[in-house]
């Protein structure tokens, strides 16, 4: 029952159909992979309000606050147990010095944030402040080291503060107030090396990576796993020269793709867009696939084994700053449109966790495709948030392989350049996406995005041998595309009791609304 409704080299939503229909087939006894919980990291960089303003208010706040985190966003990402926050940066990370953000505040000195705005950073929030956040939240640090504009000594002595038992490193940390080390598992060496992070050809940076790396020892059994700068979106050949020149002083490779608009000057609306736009976005999103794919290709030529994570630390979508804000403080809305390019991204990432072992949205609160929007004392929770709400069930869960059959369309490939590319000039964007696990209790966990923003889909899960009594479900769906919580009504989008799905003789019947995004859980 594929169809293909338009091949048209742009975009063609015409409906053929009064609904569409679509089939599901798990396949349980192909299920091995484990979907790491990592997939659903965070990052928070000192860009905009996500640190100072979002995360962080400090002691003396009128914002209730416990130790300086403000105590509505502490109790929303708890409920969103987030695995690993990665910080300082972001571009900001090669220009931080840690030195500066230790030690009583009032002597900390000020640094320009020259990637951001020009932003004068007091330093109030460093290392102590970020990892005892990590503690607060249950989640794994992973913090971002200085290789383009810091030191191999600067690096080492941070590993030595942050994890020695004894030593000159340790001795100051005391000093300042802690006196067993953090556990500190994850490090990347540099970010975007062959950009804002020292401008750098792979050949160089691979050199370099391996230097540093060598001094950021194991103190007292703590175990680093070791992050190199990766590639951008389509740099095939970064990937092919890390692999080739140091892949065996790493355990992870990153990768940055974004969903961005990259042919005009602008990057597009996050509120004000239209159907078009909506779908292209989509197509966007999906396209993160084949570009995996070509990158874990390289991988697995130089590690069969896969031993070397690919990483998607930063991802997400990246519209134009809202009008009146900072310029560079890089503050968008949030709609539904970005909680199905959420959606989307995890059930591409699902698929490969044989390989992508970690990946960090960009970014955790007021910047890019947040989980949370704060001004003063108000904060609201976004479409995104909800979305990773509704996956918690997925972590470190093991992937069920489905085979998906529904309607498509097309939407243009904005990378297509007539006689200049290997690009087709649509990209295919299924009508329905959709992963499927089991947890380590057996509770089955499916997923479901009706991307069609005007028709339902009527959906046929065929279970095979998952002999599930209940179902059981939420939905997350909204009455235009474009809705978002703001400051002023923040709560037009959330979650809901979804009762579209009943368990028959013939497989699992499921109606999805249009524009809904649904987790249906079975269960004995
Ligand atoms: O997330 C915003 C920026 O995007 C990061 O600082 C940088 O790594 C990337 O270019």
């Amino acid at each position: 029952m594929k169809k293909i409704l338009c091949a048209a080299a742009l975009l063609c939503a015409l409906p053929i159909t009064a609904q569409r229909e679509a089939t599901v087939t798990l396949h349980p006894e192909e299920a091995k992979n484990v979907i790491s919980r990592h997939i659903y990291g965070q990052f928070a960089e000192h860009l905009g309000t996500c640190i100072y303003g979002g995360l962080w208010v400090g002691e003396e706040s009128s914002i209730p606050n416990t130790n300086g985190y403000r105590n509505d966003v502490l109790g929303a990402l708890k409920e969103l147990s987030i695995p690993n926050l990665r910080w300082p940066g972001g571009c900001f990370a090669d220009e931080y010095h840690w030195m500066d953000g230790i030690g009583p505040r009032e002597n900390r000195p000020r640094m320009v944030n020259n990637n951001w705005g020009g932003t004068v950073e007091d330093n109030s929030f460093g290392t102590h402040e970020f990892l005892n956040l990590c503690e607060l939240l249950g989640c794994e640090p992973y913090v971002s080291m200085n290789v383009g504009s810091g030191s191999v000594e600067e690096t080492a002595k941070w590993v030595e503060y942050m994890t020695a038992k004894d030593g000159p490193m340790a001795k100051l940390r005391k000093e300042n107030g802690r006196e067993e080390p953090w556990k500190v598992k994850y490090i990347g060496v540099g970010n975007e090396s062959w950009g804002c992070g020292g401008n750098m050809r792979p050949e160089y940076y691979a050199d370099l990576y391996r230097r540093y790396q060598t001094y950021c020892r194991d103190y007292n059994g703590n175990r680093l796993f070791k992050i190199a700068s990766g590639a951008s979106d389509y740099d095939y050949n970064w990937t092919e020269v890390l692999m080739r020149n140091a892949a065996g002083h790493m355990r992870g490779l990153s990768l940055h793709y974004y969903t961005v608009l990259t042919w005009s000057g602008s990057k597009g609306s996050a509120l004000n867009f239209n159907e078009d736009d909506y779908y292209w976005c989509l197509g966007k999103c999906l396209g993160i696939e084949p570009v995996l794919k070509k990158h874990m290709e390289i991988m697995d030529r130089y590690d069969s084994r896969k031993r070397v994570g690919l990483m998607v630390d930063e991802w997400g979508t990246w519209w134009d700053e809202e009008p009146g804000t900072v310029r560079g403080h890089l503050f968008q809305q949030n709609t539904m449109r970005d909680a199905f390019v959420a959606a989307l991204s995890f059930n591409v990432f699902h698929k490969y966790t044989d390989r992508i072992q970690m990946c960090n949205i960009a970014q955790i609160a007021n910047v890019l495709q947040s989980m949370i929007l704060t001004q003063g004392d108000k904060m609201v929770l976004t479409p995104t948030y909800y979305v990773f709400k509704m996956y918690k069930p997925h972590q470190d869960a093991t992937f069920i392989p489905m085979d998906l059959e529904c309607d498509e369309m097309q939407v243009k490939n904005e990378r297509y350049r007539p006689g200049r590319s290997d690009e087709e000039p649509t990209r295919t964007l299924p009508m329905l996406s959709a992963t499927a696990s089991k947890n380590a209790d057996g509770a089955i966990h499916i997923s479901l995005a009706n991307v069609d923003l005007k028709q339902k889909q009527e959906v046929t899960i065929n279970l095979a041998d998952i002999k599930g009594k209940k179902v059981t479900g939420e939905i997350l769906t909204s009455k235009h595309i474009g809705d978002h919580n703001s400051f002023e009504k923040p709560d037009v989008v959330n979650l809901a009791e979804f009762k579209g799905a009943k368990i028959t003789k013939d497989g699992l019947k499921v109606t999805l609304p249009a524009m809904s995004i649904v987790t249906l859980t079975i269960n004995d």
